[in-house]
């Protein structure tokens, strides 16, 4: 049967892919905190599952605001790093697992969560970027993914707690999947930021610091933060957060911290690394 190991929670900062694309993570700016990633990456190289289930959020590149589903899961052999607008980055194709992602859809639809499947999604730096936090630059990535693109951008944004019941299903899916494989669980985005209006800038470290502590000891207390909640406590895209509640209601009730890193500023943004051992 199918095993699921650990879950990360990673920001997704585009300038961080950028630094590494172009050689910059030995710059003054981006030292410190590529140096805090070495833990988190030596624990990747000798803990890399078989396949990857990265719940992320597109930000408007591959869906239109026109059109887009609360949960979408990706069913492709393999997806492309998306153009954002300055041509997709340098980075390799990611191969899908087209079996465990059929699998994990059916499980979770009869678990009442009515997702959206999209067999050739181009994948933009909310996916990309925590493969170059965990990996770095591969000439190809070390798992398969399963993408699951959750809407954090274009309300009604589902619930906190939605998204943890969503992991919870995604944690029945694996344990009923019934290949001996390794699996891994990723949570992107955040953490506090907000790249526009009046409070541009804002950043919040007592409550991210206080969210990453709940994901460790009392996860349910993050699914009782509305979006208003987020909104107001970690500006408008910190709400992204509530991705990272999928990743820890996959996981049991029991995890273990491995790391932690938590760095001010990366761009405008707080970034938060987690990673967490299912006991
Ligand atoms: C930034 C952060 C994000 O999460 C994002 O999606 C885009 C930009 C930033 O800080 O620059
Ligand atoms: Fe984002």
């Amino acid at each position: 049967m199918a095993k699921l190991t650990a879950g990360m929670g990673t920001s997704h900062v585009p300038g961080l892919g950028a630094a590494i694309d172009n050689g910059k993570t030995h710059e003054a700016y981006w030292k410190s905190l590529f140096e805090g990633l070495e833990p988190l990456r030596n624990w990747h190289k000798a803990n890399t599952p078989d396949v990857n289930i990265i719940v992320y959020n597109d930000h408007a590149t591959e869906f239109s605001l026109d059109s887009y589903s609360t949960f979408t899961v990706g069913v492709g052999e393999s997806f492309r790093p998306a153009d954002e607008g300055w041509g997709p980055r340098q980075v390799p194709e990611m191969q899908g697992h087209p079996e465990f992602a059929w699998h994990l859809i059916e499980s979770v639809m009869a678990d009442e969560f009515d997702l959206a499947v999209n067999a050739s999604m181009d994948l933009d730096h909310g996916f990309t970027v925590p493969l170059s936090v965990a990996y770095g630059q591969p000439s190809e990535w070390p798992t398969a993914v399963v993408p699951v693109c959750v809407n954090v951008i274009q309300h009604p944004l589902p619930t906190a707690l939605r998204c943890y019941k969503l992991g919870q299903a995604i944690g029945t899916a694996i344990e009923s999947y019934p290949d001996d494989i390794t699996v891994g669980i990723w949570g992107t985005g955040g953490l506090s930021h907000q790249l526009g209006g009046e409070r541009v800038g804002v950043v919040n470290p007592e409550f991210d610091q206080l969210f990453l502590d709940n994901l460790t000891k009392d996860p349910l207390a993050n699914t009782r933060l509305s979006h208003t909640d987020f909104m107001r406590e970690a500006g408008c895209e910190g709400v992204e957060m509530i991705m990272w509640n999928v990743m820890r209601g996959a996981l049991g009730d029991n995890v273990e911290e491995i790391f932690r890193l938590y760095h001010i500023p990366v761009s405008a943004t707080a970034f938060g690394a987690i990673i967490l051992e299912n006991k």
